[in-house]
């Protein structure tokens, strides 16, 4: 016999009626600016794979609410992560969603005020500064970084300490059955959504669309048939515990039917 989900997989649905929220969390103006400076701007992001950025001075800008970021490999191989926002008169630094520095310097492309790769003002070049002018009191604004097996994590809090291991949990879930630090990137898709980001993220963790809308995918992953992602998301899962059929699976997330095989993928969506 299989251990039921509530041994050593609890259910993971509801159990009672819960309100969703109100329409407006989803369109007014005022929710998203909450939902900005409640999440978004002090939480830790995933961004990309640390191989992404493999080559010295290579780079990639990401953008979060109204915050742009830059993430670069500086020349000693170390990850660096800015507001691609210069100190002099807010022009953006690096252009384009990714790319290769062309020097050991970032370089504003409005009145060329240098930045080394540490986010220290290096150059400025006009003649007349005024008195009292100190390069050191205008590095870029830095952005927490932090690498986890793998995969690159920033944190636009400004006190933002520790790692993004700290906020969350590594040996729970099944994340440690994983050999997360070998996946490539082998396909980037960017896509913007005319949608406020709390819909996307709703529909992608649910499976209830799947029977209709994937059929293909629920005939791969026969559990996405039943509206399900996993075996937690059955509160009957016991019932089923000896049902050898694909829909009912033995281990606790989606199987592929037999004989198929299936690639990993990662959706990061940010709010903009
Ligand atoms: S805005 Fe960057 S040098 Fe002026």
């Amino acid at each position: 016999m299989q251990p039921s989900p509530s041994e050593h997989d609890p259910y993971n649905g509801l159990t009672r009626l819960e309100p969703s929220l109100p329409s407006s969390a989803y369109w007014d103006i005022e929710a998203y600016q909450r939902d900005l400076d409640a999440i978004w701007y002090r939480s830790w992001l995933l961004v990309c794979r640390e191989a992404d950025l493999a080559q010295p001075l290579a780079f990639r800008t990401f953008r979060v609410g109204t915050q742009e970021i830059v993430v670069l490999r500086d020349d000693t191989g170390e990850l660096r992560a800015f507001h691609n926002t210069c100190r002099h008169r807010g022009s953006q630094l690096c252009r384009g969603s990714e790319g290769r520095l062309k020097a050991r310097l970032i370089t504003c492309p409005y009145h060329d005020w240098s930045y080394s790769l540490r986010g220290d003002l290096v150059r400025v070049p006009s003649k007349s500064l005024p008195e009292g002018f100190d390069k050191a009191d205008h590095p870029l604004y830095r952005v927490a970084l932090s690498v986890w097996r793998g995969f690159v994590l920033v944190n636009l809090r400004e006190d933002a300490d520790g790692s993004a291991e700290t906020s969350f949990d590594p040996a729970s879930g099944d994340l440690a059955n994983w050999p997360l630090e070998t996946p490539v990137s082998g396909h980037m898709l960017r896509k913007v959504m005319n949608c406020n980001w709390k819909i996307f993220w709703e529909n992608f963790n649910e499976c209830l669309h799947c029977p209709g809308v994937h059929k293909d995918l629920s005939r791969l992953v026969p559990i996405y048939g039943r509206g399900l992602m996993g075996r937690d998301d059955d509160p009957e899962w016991a019932r089923h515990a000896d049902n050898d059929a694909p829909e009912f699976p033995v281990a606790c997330g989606p199987e592929p039917r037999h004989g198929r095989e299936t690639g990993a993928s990662t959706a990061l969506s940010f709010p903009t």
